[in-house]
């Protein structure tokens, strides 16, 4: 089990720049053929140019890495398949996908436009799903993947005027917990990055979105560049990683596991439906963490969870 990528193929979308591109000059570093795609436009999503991967690509090959450019956008089915296709035709083979592309659109939710939205589903949430499906079947036939999906904190816990890219990053988490479980017996193995980084994106922030980060800038600066990132992707992108089916938030210099789990609960009468009054009346219990929590492996696993919290009572 290694980190090193020699005769591995690992397709990275959004790779001209920001965090990205840190993943695509580690990974060629490391002996790794990269498919850097990137579509070049802004950090809206609009617009389009080459220069953005064909950047990335120079600064591989003139370092002796191998890689190729490919300027195809996520949100599309077929510009899904020309990015598979890409790395089959020049590498013939596809070991990893790095889902990264990503666009930024703030607003409060009453202002957030059908096209704002459907921007963003459209690259987070639907470049995800589309990229991972092409990818998917060639990795099916290897008996071998890593797939790293890119979801945010403000997926997974939420952040005020970004209520269309939470919705789209939340969706990968659950597009991953599904894929995690369907690739397991072919060797694919899915983990869901949730990354924090100063990159044109962060810029592009609201005010009121920053509040907590921007009192925190100062004491996180460094540790907030992109480099800081890479490591533990490039990590769940490589032969070594062995986890599958997991999160892992990184911040300012932090790396920590971020799962969804659920409490002991409150196990009420199973003969006849409780009132609302029994539960208004065991709120405190329902939502009590201190006395332990689980962390369902899938929702087949919360139905055998159940089933032991009730032999256990009985
Ligand atoms: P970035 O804007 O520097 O990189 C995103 C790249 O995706 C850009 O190069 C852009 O051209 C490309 N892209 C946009 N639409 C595309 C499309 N349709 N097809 C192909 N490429 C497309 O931003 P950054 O910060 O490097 O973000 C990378 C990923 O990390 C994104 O998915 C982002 O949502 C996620 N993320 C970043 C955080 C941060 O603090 N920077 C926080 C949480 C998540």
């Amino acid at each position: 089990m290694t980190t090193d990528f020699t005769n591995r193929t690992v397709i990275i979308t959004g790779a001209g720049g920001g965090l990205g591109r840190t993943y695509a000059l580690e990974i060629a570093r490391r002996g790794g053929m990269v498919v850097v795609n990137d579509l070049g436009g802004n950090v809206t999503g609009n617009s389009a140019s080459h220069s953005m991967a064909d950047g990335v690509v120079d600064e591989i090959r003139a370092a002796g890495g191998k890689a190729i450019a490919n300027y195809d956008s996520v949100s599309t089915a077929e510009g899904a398949q020309a990015i598979a296709e890409a790395a089959m035709s020049e590498f013939g083979r596809i070991d990893a996908l790095i889902n990264n592309a990503g666009n930024l659109r703030n607003a409060p939710f009453d202002e957030v436009t059908q096209d704002d939205r459907d921007s963003i589903m459209g690259v987070h949430l639907m470049g995800t799903w589309n990229v991972t499906q092409a990818v998917w079947p060639h990795m099916k036939r290897a008996g071998y993947g890593r797939i790293v999906f890119t979801a945010s904190g403000v997926g997974a816990f939420g952040n005020a005027t970004q209520s269309a890219y939470g919705a789209a990053k939340g969706g990968t988490i659950g597009l991953m917990n599904t894929l995690a479980l369907e690739g397991r017996d072919h060797g694919i193995l899915c983990n869901t990055l949730l990354p924090n980084a100063a990159s044109r994106m962060s810029e592009a922030m609201l005010p009121e979105s920053m509040k907590v980060m921007g009192q925190n800038t100062a004491r996180f600066r460094t540790a907030m560049r992109p480099e800081f990132i890479c490591p533990v992707t490039v990590y769940l992108a490589s032969e070594a990683c062995q986890t599958t089916h997991e999160m892992y938030s990184v911040l300012g210099g932090r790396v920590a596991r971020a799962f969804i789990g659920v409490t002991e609960g409150w196990l009420g009468p199973r003969d006849v439906p409780p009132s609302v009054e029994d539960v208004a009346s065991h709120m405190g219990q329902i939502r009590d963490e201190s006395r332990g929590f689980t962390i369902p492996g899938s929702l087949p696993d919360e139905f055998r969870l159940l089933d032991e919290q009730i032999a256990n009572r009985s």
